[in-house]
């Protein structure tokens, strides 16, 4: 083994990526639509490998996502495809190559990075920790096909309703001050809109994107600003369900639809979990929404070696639904916390739990007002990548 080395993966590299991804993930997928999505990720400096002398050992690729926290959307590095040959696994080259991708985060000005967790080993060295899941709910399509909303126009989406997709799930996100959700890249949205394997639908004020999967709909997405939209939607895909019984629907675990379908839905068995890493954490803080009234003045002490410019005395200020982190400097009475609490906290995850685990400690007088600043609706994803 010569001197390994992360490296910007290049057009003639890829086919030793594909290579890699099999023994890794398996077979399947289509190699040629695997490529021509990788260039657009070559040509943006978001997949990154390691290389053994010529050989190409591993490779990662980084989604340029927004992602939104209580309601305001922050730029976020969604890493995937992390794959490592058989043959180098276990002597740290996954750690080498992730290093790569968050120094990469860095250099992109991305404030957050996340990913879905394969092993949770790897990515709580480098400072990640569940952030929030992907739920999955099974529906009745026969509870659907009754929910009314007939007098509610909907029609047939195309390519040309990309732009208005994304003004009506970003209107729904910050009104409904969600976080978790993502914002995909405008020519996947286009993509998606092009596939005739894919159904979206556009009403005045809602959409919803929805497919055939084994002989169940699935709804990826469902938009609605009003409760008549949320009806008439949902009701459009429950027209199939003399063919289809079962809807399976990825929303939130409090979407409306639980409150107006008659049968409860039957949660999948498994909820996908996410993990999450604060790259910048001034900015990250800076940038998220945070509920209306809350107020937090305290004093930190972050301690991350992978990101030491987040290491530090910290004072974060919180006010008037925004917030800054301002060099400061040592107390006595500072939260003391690495990077994955101040994940776990960044998205809400119970102070409590975050002591019992060991991730943050001192200043224990604050619990309450950590929990009313960054607690609220539980985070979600709706696509997994
Ligand atoms: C997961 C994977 C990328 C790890 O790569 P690697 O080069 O073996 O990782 P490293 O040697 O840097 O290991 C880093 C840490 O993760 C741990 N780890 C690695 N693979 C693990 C696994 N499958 N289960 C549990 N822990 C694992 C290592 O033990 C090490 O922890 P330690 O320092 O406490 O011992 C590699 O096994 C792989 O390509 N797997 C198949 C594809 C996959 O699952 N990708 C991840 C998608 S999210």
């Amino acid at each position: 083994m010569t001197e390994l080395r992360v490296v910007d993966v290049t057009e003639e590299q890829l086919d030793s990526v594909w290579r890699v991804r099999i023994r890794s993930f398996g077979p399947g997928g289509d190699r040629d639509e695997w490529k021509k999505n990788a260039r657009a990720f070559i040509a943006d400096r978001r997949i990154l490998g390691v290389v053994d002398g010529d050989e190409l050992i591993a490779a990662a690729r980084i989604w340029p996502f927004e992602q939104w926290w209580n309601g305001r959307s922050v730029p976020m590095g969604g890493v995937a495809g992390v794959v490592v040959a058989p043959e180098y696994r276990g002597r740290g080259v996954g750690s080498l190559m992730m290093r790569g991708v968050l120094q990469r985060c860095v250099e992109k000005g991305y404030p957050l990075t996340a990913l879905y967790p394969a092993t949770t080993v790897l990515y709580r060295h480098l400072g990640y920790e569940f952030g929030g899941g992907q739920y999955k709910f099974s529906l009745q399509a026969a509870d659907l096909r009754t929910l009314g909303g007939s007098g509610t126009a909907v029609r047939r989406a195309t390519v040309e309703d990309v732009d208005r997709l994304l003004e009506l799930a970003t209107a729904s996100n910050a009104a409904k001050r969600t976080s978790g959700p993502l914002i995909w890249p405008r020519t996947e949205i286009l993509s998606w809109l092009e596939d005739e394997d894919t159904f979206a639908y556009v009403a005045e004020d809602g959409f919803v994107v929805y497919r055939w999967s084994d002989g169940d709909l699935v709804v990826d997405e469902l938009v609605a600003g009003s409760e008549t939209t949320a009806r008439a939607l949902w009701a459009t895909v429950g027209s199939g369900s003399s063919i289809a019984t079962t809807v399976q629907a990825y929303c939130a675990p409090f979407d409306p639809i639980h409150l107006l379908a008659e049968h409860e839905a039957q949660g999948d068995a498994r909820i996908v979990r996410w993990m999450l890493r604060l790259v910048d954490a001034p900015a990250a803080l800076a940038a998220r929404g945070y509920p209306a009234g809350a107020v937090l003045d305290l004093d930190l002490r972050i301690d991350d070696p992978e990101l030491p410019a987040n290491s530090g005395d910290w004072h974060l200020s919180i006010a008037d639904g925004s917030a800054q982190l301002t060099q400061a400097e040592p107390s006595d009475g500072a939260l003391r916390l690495g990077p994955r609490g101040l994940a776990g906290l960044y998205a809400g995850t119970p102070v409590a739990a975050l002591r019992g685990a060991g991730l943050i400690s001192g200043a224990g007088a604050a619990d309450a007002a950590l929990d009313a600043v960054f607690g609220g609706q539980t985070p979600y994803m709706l696509d997994y990548f």
